[in-house]
This record gives C-alpha cells, structure tokens and sequence, in this order.
C-alpha cells in the first residue's frame, strides 16, 4: 500500500521495538493519509490505537490495514475489525464534543487508558476569500480548531491520570500567508496558540503539549489539491532539502515527540518541511 510503513520502520529505524508497549493512543482523522502512518508507527512500537473518524468505510478499513502492522496482532480478529490493537470508532464528528467523550469512553473501556492524543482531524478546500462564504469559514474552523480543543478536553482526565502527551496536527500556511487558504491558516493559528496555552497550563499536571507543522508531503489530498498543476520539478526546486516529505518524516518526529527522549519538550512546533517556510513559498 502506498505510503505506508514496513517492518523496516523498526528493523532499520533508531526506535527500540517495545517503545511503546502498555501504551495507548487516541488519534483522530486516523483514517487520512498523515494521521493513519503516525498511527501505524506508534503501533509498530507496540502501542495499542483508537482511529477515531466521520466516515465508517476510511475508518475501518484504516484500523483494518494498521492492525496488520501490530506485532501483536491476534490472527482471529475476532471482537473488532482492528483485531487486539487497533480500535475503529466511527461516525464521529469532532466539532461535537459529547461525540468524542463517548469515543474517549470507549477507548477506555477497551484498552484501559490513553497516553497519547493525535489531534489530526482537518477539513480544507481551495477558495478565494471572495467566495468563501461565513458558513464555510465556520466549518473549517470548527472542525480545525474547535474539533483540537474538544479532543484534548475529552481526554483531558486520561492525560491527567496517565502523564500523557497531546500532539496536535498544525500547518506552515499561517507562517507567510497562502491565498485561498484565508479559513485554514486562521485555524490552524489557533491550534497552534491552543497547544502553546495547554503546555504552560497543564505542564503542572505532568501533560506534555506540542505540534507538529508538515509542509508537501508526498501522496496526500491536501498536497495534490494545493500544488494544483505546478510540476514536481518546480516544487522541490523550491523546497531547501530538494524533495517532498513522506508521511515516514512525519511519523518519525510523531515517535520523538511521544517518547521519553522528548520528556522535557513541551509547547513547541515542530516543523516538518524540509526548511520551505522559510522562503515563504507558496504555488
Ligand atoms: C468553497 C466550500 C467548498 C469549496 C464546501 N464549501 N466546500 N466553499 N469551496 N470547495 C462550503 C459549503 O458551500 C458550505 O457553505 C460550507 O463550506 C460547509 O460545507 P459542508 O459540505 O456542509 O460542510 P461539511 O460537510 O461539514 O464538510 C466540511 C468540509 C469538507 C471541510 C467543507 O471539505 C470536508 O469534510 N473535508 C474533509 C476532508 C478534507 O478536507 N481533507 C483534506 C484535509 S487536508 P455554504 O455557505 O454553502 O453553506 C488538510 C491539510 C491542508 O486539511 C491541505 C491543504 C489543501
């Protein structure tokens, strides 16, 4: 499947295997493209997962495909698709915060606790300011920003518990200023500016805060609906490190960012895009 990690995630990669064995996470949007391979490398690792999501098929079959990953995968997958690891939980709309408490629940119920929370979900589209309507901005903004918040509130007394740590999935757009991306980046500001607020607050309750900022990433929607029909000569040429990103760049920084080895990381953005913003970059 492409992008997808192997076993050469762990067998070539800098992560010891059990890194995350007793360990849960919580990882909406885990059925797209960026969210589904962090999911899958953290599972490599012996973490247990909930892909929480709003359509049921993308949802399923991502728990589906993650499990087979799972080192501990049960053959007989018998109470769940995802088999002994990976929990699908569907129909959830993240701008609805009872919606996530009942998914938090469940995940509790199931795996006994959550560590990590992966606030993926994200809703976006191209439009000139000119015509995107109030209702449109609202909506990208409520899935963006308010779905980031109802997550790390609905798992806010599980991060409490366990020391946990919350990842939220941010973007460059907001750095420089990209057309037609007037509702994304304005969300995309304020989940930043939310897990900046949460580390400072909740760093006392031992809950660690950060996000993490892809730029192109190779074989996503977002990517292919951006760049639109500039070549993929012209973009590299204008990305520093000279090639896309992979959703592997991103589930490696996913792994640091949950691991002791960044126990004393908090309220950053980490910027996963081979140095473009920098130049302010946009197609
Ligand atoms: C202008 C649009 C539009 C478009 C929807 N709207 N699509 N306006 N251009 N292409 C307007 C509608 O007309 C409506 O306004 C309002 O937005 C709400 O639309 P709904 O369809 O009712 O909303 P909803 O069903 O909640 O859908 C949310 C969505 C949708 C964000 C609009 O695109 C979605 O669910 N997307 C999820 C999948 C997705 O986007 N994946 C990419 C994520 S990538 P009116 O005024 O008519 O009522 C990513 C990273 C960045 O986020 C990548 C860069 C592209």
């Amino acid at each position: 499947m492409p992008n997808s990690l192997g076993d050469s995630f762990v067998k070539d990669g800098p992560w010891k295997a059990d890194l995350f064995q007793g360990k849960v996470a919580f990882v909406t949007g885990g059925a797209g493209t960026i969210c589904r391979v962090q999911t899958e490398a953290l599972v490599l690792l012996g973490c247990k997962a909930a892909i929480v999501g709003r359509n049921p098929e993308k949802t399923l079959e991502a728990a589906r495909e993650i499990s087979k990953l799972s080192p501990r995968r049960d053959s007989t997958e018998n109470d769940s698709v995802g088999g002994d690891s990976v929990l699908a939980i569907h129909s959830v709309d993240v701008r609805e915060i009872g919606q996530l408490e009942q998914a938090v629940a469940r995940t509790v119920e199931r795996f006994g606790r959550i560590d990590f929370v992966i606030a993926g979900a994200a809703g976006n589209f191209i439009a000139p300011f000119s015509q995107l309507s109030a209702n449109a901005f609202k909506s990208v903004v409520s899935i963006d920003l308010l779905g980031s918040f109802n997550t790390a509130k609905a798992c806010l007394a599980e991060l409490k518990k366990n020391k946990g740590a919350i990842l939220f999935v941010s973007a460059t757009f907001h750095y420089y200023g990209v057309p037609f991306q007037s509702h994304v980046g304005a969300a995309k500001a304020g989940v930043d500016a939310l897990s900046n607020a949460l580390a400072v607050e909740l760093g006392v309750s031992g809950i660690r805060s950060n996000c993490i900022a892809p730029g192109v990433i190779e074989g996503t929607e977002g990517v292919s609906r951006l760049t639109g029909n500039v070549s993929e000569e012209q973009i590299r040429s204008k990305i520093p490190l000279q090639r896309f990103g992979t959703t592997r760049d991103i589930a490696e920084t996913t792994v640091y960012l949950f691991s002791d080895a960044a126990k004393y990381v908090t309220g950053t953005v980490h910027i996963v895009d081979g140095g473009m913003w920098h130049l302010g970059t946009h197609f």
